[in-house]
């Protein structure tokens, strides 16, 4: 037997050692992927705090992590993101706290009390207070929460003028999955609607829904107002995201990278809630710049129709959200109930 044969067999051996540990030395390097799913759109204060999260993250980790952004529902919808979240598909979200109830967790719904915030501080208020509080009934669901990112007030919108109560009568209105919502539309005499986001425009355009309520960023990202005659200003309830994490996930990474993440929350968090305020106003600026739909502002006489007829949803909420948690709430937003 010719000694070229095992010199070629220890050749190809090396060879193949050599591929091995370059792939073992790629591996070792692979970043570790956080991807964050959304429902908005990138240009909105939410989809701009996302992407603001992901370059600090892959800044400070040095390419350790790597943060992967979907937003407008392109992975997972309303519901189906908190279930990919459970289940490890995705590592991050940032849903509204009106969507949680699906979850179990029904305490979050105390945000969409009617009229409970007099402005955005009264709000964040309560988010640091009771919110942090409430971060805690997440967590045997497998949950983290890390921040709460501020969307400013509910606007509405329908193709007929919405000034006083009894224009709502018998309206399809779009809502988030809270039943305090559900319950807000009722005591207007609308007929609440559950539905994703992304089937917003859609349902508004070929009349499943006549209305909405939500934010100027959103009417305008989705196009809403393009399907909608009439805008009401009535800041009747405020839109809020949880930035939410998957904890086995969060509580599996090394301490430093683990700190990469909390790092990133805090300025990520400073900076989306510093710039809702001025993308929402700009938004409705080129909503009214369009031509397309009226905005309207209600008089103070209108907003103290609005708010007689919805107080009754506090108080028959109190059996799904907490009589503790409606009080927590009220001391820490300063809320005063009208007269
Ligand atoms: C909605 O469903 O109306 C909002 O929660 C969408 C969002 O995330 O801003």
């Amino acid at each position: 037997m010719s000694a070229a044969f095992p010199r070629r067999l220890l050749l190809s051996a090396a060879v193949a050692v050599a591929g091995l540990s370059t792939g073992l030395g790629a591996l070792a390097q692979a970043p570790i992927v956080i991807k964050l799913s959304h429902v908005v759109a990138p240009d909105t204060p939410k989809g701009k705090g996302a992407q603001r999260f992901k370059e600090l993250v892959e800044e400070r980790s040095k390419g350790r992590l790597k943060v992967e952004v979907y937003p407008n529902s392109q992975l997972y919808k309303d519901k189906e993101e908190l279930e990919a979240l459970q289940l490890g598909s995705v590592q991050m979200l940032a849903p509204s706290l009106a969507k949680f109830g699906p979850l179990g967790v029904k305490e979050f719904e105390v945000f969409d009390l009617p009229f409970l915030f007099k402005d955005d501080a009264a709000f964040r208020n309560t988010t640091q207070t009771l919110g942090m509080e409430l971060f805690k009934k997440l967590e045997p669901k497998g949950i983290k929460g890390l921040a709460f990112w501020d969307n400013g007030f509910h606007i509405m919108s329908a193709n007929k003028p919405l000034h006083h109560v009894a224009d709502f009568k018998g309206l399809k209105m779009r809502i988030q999955s809270s039943k305090v919502l559900d319950a807000q539309m009722r005591a207007l005499g609308a007929i609440p609607q559950v539905m994703a986001f992304s089937e917003l425009y859609q349902a508004l355009q070929s009349g499943v829904v006549d209305g909405t309520e939500g934010v100027p960023s959103n009417f305008y990202t989705q196009k809403t107002y393009e399907v909608q005659k009439h805008t009401t200003l009535s800041n009747h309830g405020h839109l809020a995201y949880a930035l939410i994490i998957n904890k086995k996930f969060y509580d599996g990474l090394p301490a430093d990278l683990r700190a990469v993440v909390d790092s990133s929350v805090k300025d990520a968090t400073v900076y989306a809630n510093a710039i809702a305020a001025t993308e929402n106003q700009q938004a409705l600026e080129k909503i009214r710049a369009s031509g397309k739909t009226t905005i309207y502002t209600l008089t103070p006489a209108e907003v103290n129709e609005w708010k007689l007829a919805l107080m009754s949803v506090h108080k028959d909420m109190e059996g799904r959200v907490g009589k503790a948690t409606i009080e927590a709430a009220y001391k820490a937003a300063g809320f005063v109930k009208p007269q």
